[in-house]
């Protein structure tokens, strides 16, 4: 049996993910990942309403990415549950993310060092010859870095980057002040706390899958899905999730399968919603001719 570590998976794309792998992976168990275990158990019982049959195939796991304590606490959950068996994990979805609303030192808690916190974690788990991590980030990584400026492309797209130096430029964006006007001084567009999270969470992708080259780490993003991230922001414009083209959850989960489970050439890669290559300094359409390096 192979077993995969959703995070954020109690509701929206996540509990999509779950979904997905449950019902097209009958050889696959999956870890549901919630920070809040009563909300994950609720989704655990909403899924077995439905599908009685894969009681013995799921798992709540309680997981709050931005803690060092929960994350030691859902590897040695993981552990005791596997015993003997080996890998652990075949696969990790980090999904677990905040929108919009959130400011800069959460978003980039949650969205870019609680992704990395559990890649590191969770990576003595996984096969290390076939083990896959999955990062949902989003386009908005590629629409920020398009806006910057060429040095601050340069950095974000770079394939050698390392930790110490993804790290300095996060901490230079936290100490920035004066708002949007900070930012476009120093090349960083309009400094989106989310876009710029993803867009450094993308460049993790780059250096995790450089350091592990025998493993399967890639990006992707969803596509735009009706949750509760984006809600508010159709609620906003005045106007329907459908009416703002935004697609239902189980929609946003294509790119994510076929990063966990079909062949994949390459490594450190980030793909469209359509599960094609998509580059890190601009948005590529659904569709359209897939990126080449
Ligand atoms: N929806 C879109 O159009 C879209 C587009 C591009 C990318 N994405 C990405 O897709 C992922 C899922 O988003 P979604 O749209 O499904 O949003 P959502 O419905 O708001 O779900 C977010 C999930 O992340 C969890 N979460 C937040 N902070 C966490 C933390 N510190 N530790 C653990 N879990 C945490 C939430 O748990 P709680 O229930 O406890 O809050 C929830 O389960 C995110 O990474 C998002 O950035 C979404």
């Amino acid at each position: 049996m192979r077993r995969v570590l959703v995070t954020g998976a109690n509701k929206g794309i996540g509990l999509a993910i779950v979904n997905a792998i449950l019902s097209e992976r009958d050889d696959t168990f999956v870890f549901l990942g919630s920070r809040d275990p009563a909300r994950g158990e609720m989704a655990r019982r909403a899924l077995l309403t439905e599908h009685p049959t894969w009681d013995d195939r799921l798992a709540v796991v309680q997981l709050d990415v931005t803690s060092d304590a929960s994350v030691g606490a859902m590897v040695e959950e993981i552990r005791r549950r596997c015993g003997e068996q080996f890998p652990a994990l075949f696969g990790v979805v980090n999904n677990a993310g905040v929108g919009g609303g959130a400011d800069l030192r959460t978003t980039f808690s949650t969205n870019t060092l609680g992704m990395r916190r559990v890649c590191e974690a969770c990576v003595s788990l996984l096969d290390p010859s076939a083990g896959r991590i999955v990062n949902v980030t989003s386009a908005s990584g590629p629409i920020f870095v398009g806006g910057c400026s060429p040095d601050r492309r340069r950095l974000l797209t770079n394939s050698q980057i390392e930790w110490s130096e993804l790290e300095g430029f996060i901490h230079e964006c936290l100490s920035i002040e004066n708002g949007k006007e900070g930012f476009a001084r120093r090349g960083l567009g309009d400094g989106s706390p989310y876009g710029l999270s993803k867009a450094c969470a993308n460049s993790y992708t780059l250096l995790l899958a450089r350091r592990f080259p025998s493993l399967k780490i890639n990006a992707c993003t969803p596509g735009y899905i009706e949750t509760d991230l984006t809600r508010p922001y159709a609620a906003s414009q005045g106007k329907t999730p459908a009416e703002m083209g935004m697609r239902p959850p189980h929609e946003g989960t294509r790119s994510v399968i076929h990063l966990l489970f079909a062949e994949l050439e390459g490594n450190g890669h980030y793909y469209g919603s359509d599960a094609q290559r998509s580059p890190l300094d601009r948005y590529r359409a659904p569709g359209s001719e897939p990126y080449r390096d």
